[in-house]
């Protein structure tokens, strides 16, 4: 496998919306964002994923495009968004953009256009079919953010698809002309220097919804292969498939080099194992940690060479990962930095999503009025009219629900955590008071310190980038793992619980390299672990 330099950084997630706003109207934006640069090359990150910044009138805020070569007006201009690019290279840092092509806004001139007019030629851009005889749905096909998948419009007796809201459309990409204009909106931003894509929900692309198909169509990887060729294949550029029912032998259909695709996916495995089996991410159940090593073992072990991993536990899909699967109370500072020693020890390109860094929390709320997004009220909608009782789903909105991820960043303890000198469009965390980047960056043992240790040992040893990986057997609240690269072995251990855990292994250590306590560490015969330890040692294999 050649080496690129996507392989070797680590990338930030920003959420526009949420990161930092410059203007006062309580909206992050692209000038916050520059504001911030030198924060972010102060943690050593190579690379930003930028959640959609195109304008949007933001029913799935951004994720629902109108104009993909545009900038949302609440965010900023195009100039601006060229002087964040040209800010951003100037610190070594690229910018890969959100690539939302599987469905667009319903008020996007394309959708417009074909909407009132099955003459357009834009009517075949989306996918519309009849009713069925007695007028319902063409099939039982269900969105993603709840109820049918199917719109009527009443206009032309026809449904449209849209696999997520009914304001996101979804593109028929078996239209060749629908192809076409992608790759050159694509080509447009390349042309602007930018660092890759983030490719949102890409394994629906090639839908047959009709027979029932929606991920992993039968042309999907015909037209991934198609549009590396048109678009970013001759650059080497970082393009991550989000990809939520891959296994890593779809993983390779992607990643492998020779079939000239995609640099990497995002694997959703782990992020399953606390959902009950066959049902959705509302409907709870502990996290084994057994499971969680499988998982991952499984996805360290079987790419090989034909792929390469993302390795990630936040989004802005997804809650806080030390509220999650850390302790956010008792151990807040272990938990997360054992987190972050564990994951990124692993072989692949880790991703750090804004506020993780300080350990930002979930948000529980008490009242479905203080919800924002459209997947958390829709599913509230339906489960309340099914008959759940009304504490049962706020548990699973404050488990799992997306606003944990999306309140505002912490950046200090003035009024609204200094995200804004406005009203914020969501409320921050009250915890905003003490876990904020002002409190983390005056504290040498805080969290940020580790993260930014850890890329920086990422800089300054090819073993985590290319060193093979091999888990140690052990009980089964210690995750354990060697690295080994050109004669050299690192050894990881963690203590994934509340409880004091014991770790033997012959190993002599020969320095250590990060840890998240002052232990000496210097016999691993019989090591009692307190809760949530964590540390990585060069050692002598006995
Ligand atoms: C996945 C994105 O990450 C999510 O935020 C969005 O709602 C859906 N795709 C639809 O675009």
């Amino acid at each position: 496998m050649n080496k690129h330099w996507w392989q070797e950084v680590v990338v930030y997630q920003i959420y526009p919306r949420s990161f930092n706003d410059s203007n006062g109207d309580g909206i992050g934006d692209l000038r916050g964002i520059i504001e911030k640069l030198d924060y972010l090359k102060l943690l050593g990150i190579g690379a930003i994923w930028l959640s959609p910044v195109y304008k949007s009138p933001n029913d799935d805020n951004g994720y629902d495009i109108s104009d993909y070569e545009n900038i949302m007006e609440e965010f900023g201009t195009m100039e601006d968004m060229e002087f964040l690019l040209a800010e951003a290279n100037k610190r070594e840092i690229k910018i890969v953009m959100d690539l939302v092509v599987n469905h667009t806004s319903d008020e996007h001139p394309w959708f417009i256009e074909g909407k009132d007019d099955p003459n357009s030629p834009y009517r075949d851009y989306y996918i519309w079919a009849n009713p069925k005889p007695d007028g319902s749905a063409p099939n039982e096909l269900t969105s993603a953010f709840s109820g049918s998948a199917w719109e009527f419009d009443a206009t032309t007796n026809q449904y449209y698809l849209h696999q997520f809201s009914k304001k996101q459309p979804d593109l028929n990409w078996e239209n060749e002309e629908v192809r076409k204009s992608i790759y050159s909106m694509m080509n447009f931003w390349i042309d602007k220097g930018i660092g890759g894509f983030r490719m949102d929900v890409i394994d629906l692309i090639g839908k047959r919804p009709l027979e029932g198909i929606l991920g992993n169509g039968p042309q999907l990887h015909e037209y991934l292969q198609e549009m590396n060729r048109e678009t970013f294949g001759q650059h080497d550029l970082l393009t991550v498939g989000e990809t939520w029912g891959a296994t890593p032998a779809i993983a390779k259909l992607y990643s492998n080099p020779e079939r000239k695709e995609l640099s990497m996916v995002f694997q959703f495995e782990h992020i399953g194992l606390d959902q009950q089996e066959g049902k959705e991410k509302w409907d709870l159940k502990p996290l084994s940690i057994k499971d969680l090593k499988t998982a991952l073992v499984k996805w360290q072990i079987e790419l090989g060479n034909e792929g390469w991993n993302s390795l990630f536990w936040n989004n802005h899909d997804l809650p806080r990962i030390v509220s999650r699967w850390g302790n956010d109370t008792d151990y807040h500072y272990e938990s997360a930095t054992l987190l972050a020693i564990l994951l990124h020890m692993m072989k692949g390109t880790p991703y750090i999503y804004q506020g993780e860094e300080i350990g930002m929390t979930n948000t529980p709320i008490q009242s479905i009025d203080e919800a924002q997004d459209i997947e958390t009220l829709n599913m509230y909608q339906e489960r309340i009219g099914a008959g759940y009782q009304v504490s049962e789903v706020l548990e699973s909105i404050n488990a799992k629900g997306r606003d944990n991820a999306r309140r505002p960043m912490a950046w200090s303890a003035q009024k609204h955590g200094g995200f804004t000198t406005g009203e914020p469009w969501l409320a921050l965390n009250p915890n905003y008071s003490t876990i904020n980047v002002e409190a983390a960056l005056e504290n040498p043992q805080s969290i940020f310190y580790t993260y930014q240790q850890l890329i920086q040992l990422r800089k300054d040893h090819p073993i985590i980038i290319w060193g093979s990986f091999e888990l140690i057997p052990t009980v089964e609240h210690i995750f354990a793992y060697y690295r080994r690269y050109e004669g050299k072995t690192w050894l990881i251990v963690t203590n994934f619980s509340d409880e004091e855990q014991v770790f033997h292994c012959q190993d002599k250590v020969q320095k250590i390299i990060i840890q998240n306590t002052t232990s000496t560490i210097a016999d691993l015969q019989d090591v009692t672990l307190t809760p949530w330890q964590a540390f990585v040692v060069e050692v002598e294999e006995q």
